[in-house]
């Protein structure tokens, strides 16, 4: 195992991936950000000097932090941010996982610029569990606006104006006609596409002209050969796929294009598709066919679902363990859209003159202000937090068909602000029922749990049914991911081991919906040895000042 080490220089530059130039924060001057390459059980270590004029922390999305949950990265759930012209060094260990995962900014919306790949191959002298590539490609799909990027704070915030592949829009938006990312193949010849979607808000579909891929990981987690003509990725999923150039020597576009679901209140993004180029050696340029490739329709539901719901686990191969049968703690959370009163001297557009809200079984959360939660925890500072996050919603109402009926179904549109969290023993077995709800609107939110894969038993929709829909669970090979899209109106079940002390967040990965408060955090307690209690922070944890800048929530 080797330590592997980085500078991130985080500083402000100017760049026009469309016709307007925008000064954005970035890590070394790119966007996308650098890729981190490492093996697994390497060691990583980041020096992350803040030149820029933001307050930022750096999360390793998917990363278990096993043993070192001080470098989640997460703005004051973890640590309070790197303030401007201060460095912070995140160093810790990779071990057991392999796959494609990302790096972003955890503070307000600067993972909008600050993101990259994370890859983690087998250690040295292990193969993968599918024949070796011929080369590997990342393909970083991100979400774009032209506007001023403090502007993405305001509720709601701007529409983005177009997507990017590795940074470039491609020739269907203005002033990006030959700034398109170019493939090139041999033809016969296998790739490995790591596939990660850092948009900010948006799920999107990917679609490859006359070619078929075969999915070999989700989430850094090897699944079961699935062989597709689309995929989709929510914000902060990653797909490894393999992509055979068997098709006659060409041009062919590759393509993203945006899945919002049915009757979504989020802004409209731009619906054309961003493409970009697979150019076989000895091809002409031109891309056949020539009419830009729309990989899915925006409300393709059943497309969505299909793809995501047929995944399934390589039962057997590296660090697969078999699904736990005996659950400690059970969990029915219900998750939406809701409203927040307008503060006093603002004018509030959502309904009833109120804002959107967010809550998860009816709690918003509120992020810490003065010290973060972890170290609330640590040194058990009273007043930051509170332990009691409930295991179920205040009350049974017809989740997936909401209408207001009773004044307790109205009272379920307004969610209490709260910073709650939820203790876990250590080493327990979780089992969440996350149910979406169609308060105020139905739409997929992908939640994402820090420091843990999670197992998704299923997938469905409509109000959960404890007999109908337990039946159907996999128990045996199921999909296992860090980030899921909850289904439109439907619901996931989840279940995962408790086997790491510290504080994890549970978010919703549409950026949007953090301020809104579709947020909780679990705290896992220590184990029984030393080696399983959470150490004290390191010394150079960055401190809150009077003002960090947070989210406003
Ligand atoms: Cu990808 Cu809480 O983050």
């Amino acid at each position: 195992a080797a330590v592997v080490e980085h500078i991130f220089q985080v500083k402000n530059v100017v760049v026009k991936p469309l016709c307007k130039e925008q000064r954005i924060p970035t890590v070394n001057g790119s966007l996308p950000g650098p890729a981190i390459n490492v093996r697994e059980g390497d060691t990583l270590v980041v020096h992350v000097i803040n030149n820029s004029t933001y307050n930022i922390t750096i999360h390793w999305h998917g990363v278990f932090q096993l043993k070192s949950s001080w470098m989640d990265g997460v703005n004051m759930i973890t640590q309070c941010p790197i303030q401007p012209r201060n460095n912070f060094t995140y160093r810790f260990d990779i071990t057991g996982q392999e796959g494609t995962l990302l790096w972003h900014a955890h503070v307000v919306n600067l993972r909008a610029t600050l993101h990259g790949a994370l890859i983690i191959r087998p250690r040295s002298g292990r193969p993968y569990p599918f024949s070796k590539p011929y080369k590997e490609v990342p393909l970083v799909f991100e979400q774009w606006w032209d506007a001023d990027i403090e502007l993405l704070n305001s509720r709601p915030a701007p529409i983005s104006d177009a997507y990017l592949i590795n940074g470039l829009a491609g020739d269907s938006y203005p002033c990006s006609k030959n700034r398109m990312f170019k493939l090139r193949v041999v033809q016969g010849k296998t790739y490995l596409l790591r596939i990660i979607n850092a948009a900010l808000n948006t799920h999107l579909f990917f679609k490859i002209a006359s070619h078929n891929v075969t999915v070999v990981s989700v989430d850094a987690v090897y699944t079961t050969p699935y062989v597709s003509d689309v995929m989709i990725l929510t914000p902060g999923q990653t797909v490894d796929a393999l992509l055979t150039a068997d098709q006659p020597i060409g041009t062919y576009y590759m393509s993203i294009s945006p899945y919002t679901g049915a009757n979504s209140i989020v802004p409209v993004p731009p619906s054309n598709p961003t493409q970009s180029l697979i150019i076989y050696e000895g091809a002409k340029s031109t891309p056949s066919p020539s009419s830009p490739l729309m990989p899915s329709g925006r409300n393709a539901i059943s497309t969505a679902h299909r793809f995501s719901s047929n995944i399934t686990s390589l039962e057997g191969g590296p660090y697969w363990t078999p699904v736990p049968r005996h659950v400690d703690e059970k969990m029915f959370v219900t998750m939406g859209l809701g409203l927040n009163p307008c503060p006093p001297g603002t004018k509030c557009i959502g309904p009833f003159g109120q804002v959107y809200a967010g809550s998860l079984n009816n709690r918003s959360f509120v992020i810490p202000r003065t010290i973060s939660l972890q170290e609330a925890y640590f040194y058990n500072i009273s007043g930051v937090y509170t332990d009691d996050f409930p295991s179920q919603p205040p009350m049974k109402f017809d989740y997936a068909n909401f209408r207001v009926r009773t004044n307790s179904e109205y009272k379920m549109m307004f969610p209490e602000r709260r910073t709650s969290v939820k203790t876990l023993k250590y080493n327990s077995t979780v089992e969440i029922i996350v149910q979406n709800t169609g308060i105020i609107s139905a739409e997929s939110h992908p939640m994402h749990l820090h420091g843990f894969n999670f197992y998704v038993l299923g997938y469905g929709f409509g109000n959960y049914d404890r007999i109908r829909d337990a039946r159907k669970l996999n128990l045996v090979n199921p999909q296992m991911h860090n980030t899921v899209g909850v289904p439109p109106g439907g619901w996931v079940v989840l279940r995962f081991i408790a086997n790491n002390p510290g504080a994890w967040m549970f978010h919703c990965h549409m950026d949007a919906h953090l301020p809104y408060g579709i947020i909780m955090v679990f705290v896992v307690q220590n184990g029984p040895t030393p080696n399983t209690r959470l150490q004290p922070p390191p010394s150079n944890l960055p401190q809150c000042t009077r003002d960090p800048t947070i989210y406003e929530s």
